[in-house]
């Protein structure tokens, strides 16, 4: 527990999904073409896995979406409600009220835009052992207008906030939106943080990416992620992760007065904090492989745990140390959820 925070001081915007989690056969994801570790979107030859789930593989319904993850495990940890606001897009139906019941009890302040005609979407969440494969069906998610920010209420939340996070994730959906949060942040001076997200991000959603990466102050990705930017930008192939770092820092940046810091984390190995031409690296403590539930969510968590600390001022040391104890938690628990009371300390 933490002194009192204002409340509303994060703003976040993603696609609330409801996951669909199970563990499946390696011949499920060949069978649907899918690899291993990675998170692509759904296409129509995939829409028959979520009913697949559900009636052959007894899936469980966990709350999803890499924002919302996100912004629960911050709040877990700062532990006083409705510090994070959230933004996404859900439907007129169950799993938008599952979805809206796990953002109250985690205390994220939710402002669902919802759509009539649309379910909300979900996320496959297919396990083989240690690995996991997302194929995110975004659905209502797709639906978010900037209309939705435009709402006076809206508009005044996101004036008021001191901080603002966005994924990778969302450039498929309203780039828009993502501008104006930007450029709002610009504005004010204050901090705007991103996700690389997944490698399909860089490889296909470049164009958006780049239009708003002169406003990003901190950057997030893991190893796939950071290597498909590079790829995707034309960086040499033997690049490794620190160069990656380096070049992702010096690109083009608005406010020059606050360069921009990248934060890549790559498993159990120690996550880099790479600022101008500095690489410092913070050691993860491994855990075993009994001790592993699954890693689904592990990144969110440790955005998540990063920003608990990031909106109390805490130094970029002790935000990085809260996102590798969040992360470890969550990997111990299923999905993108934790149990018990935070015991992270500084
Ligand atoms: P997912 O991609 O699984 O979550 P993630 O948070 O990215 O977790 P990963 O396991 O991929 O971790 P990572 O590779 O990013 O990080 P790293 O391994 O470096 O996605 C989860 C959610 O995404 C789902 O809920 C889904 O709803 C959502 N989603 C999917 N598609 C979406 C879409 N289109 N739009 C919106 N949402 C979407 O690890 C990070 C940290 O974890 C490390 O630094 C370390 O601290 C820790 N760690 C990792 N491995 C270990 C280990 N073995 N031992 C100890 N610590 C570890
Ligand atoms: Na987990």
């Amino acid at each position: 527990m933490t002194s009192k925070l204002q409340e509303g001081i994060l703003v976040g915007c993603g696609n609330p999904l409801l996951d669909i989690s199970a563990t499946v056969p390696m011949h499920f994801l060949e069978r649907y073409g899918m690899k291993e570790d990675d998170a692509i979107l759904a296409e129509e030859r995939h829409m028959p896995i979520y009913r697949e789930l559900a009636e052959d593989y007894q899936a469980e319904y966990l709350a999803g979406g890499s924002v919302q993850n996100s912004l629960r495990i911050a709040q877990w940890i700062i532990g006083q409600p409705n510090v994070a606001v959230f933004f996404g897009c859900v439907g007129k139906d169950k799993f938008a009220d599952i979805l809206r019941e796990k953002a109250r009890a985690a205390g994220v302040d939710a402002h669902y835009q919802v759509s009539e005609d649309t379910p909300t979407g979900t996320c496959a969440v297919l396990i083989t052992g240690t690995h996991r494969s997302l194929c995110a069906n975004l659905a209502a998610a797709n639906k978010f207008t900037i209309d939705h920010l435009e709402e006076p209420e809206n508009r005044h939340r996101i004036e008021n906030a001191l901080y603002y996070y966005i994924s990778g994730f969302f450039l498929t959906v309203n780039p828009p939106s993502i501008m104006r949060v930007a450029a709002t942040a610009h504005a004010k001076q204050r901090p705007f943080l991103m996700n690389l997200s997944a490698p399909f991000i860089s490889q296909y959603f470049m164009t958006p990416l780049l239009d708003v990466m002169p406003y990003v102050d901190i950057i997030f990705g893991n190893e796939a992620e950071a290597h498909a930017f590079a790829t995707a930008q034309g960086w040499p192939a033997d690049n490794d992760l620190r160069e990656i770092g380096k070049r992702l820092v010096a690109l083009n940046k608005l406010n020059t007065g606050r360069p921009r810091i990248a934060i890549l984390t790559q498993g159990c190995d120690p996550v880099l904090l790479i600022q101008h031409d500095s690489v410092q690296e913070f050691p993860v403590t491994r855990l075993t492989v009994d001790e592993i539930v699954d890693t689904n969510g592990a990144g969110d968590a440790f955005v998540g745990g990063f920003l608990s600390q990031f909106v109390q001022g805490k130094s970029l040391d002790v935000c990085i140390r809260c996102g590798n104890y969040a992360a470890g938690h969550i990997i111990k628990n299923p999905g993108c959820t934790y149990s018990g009371s935070p015991e992270f300390v500084e």
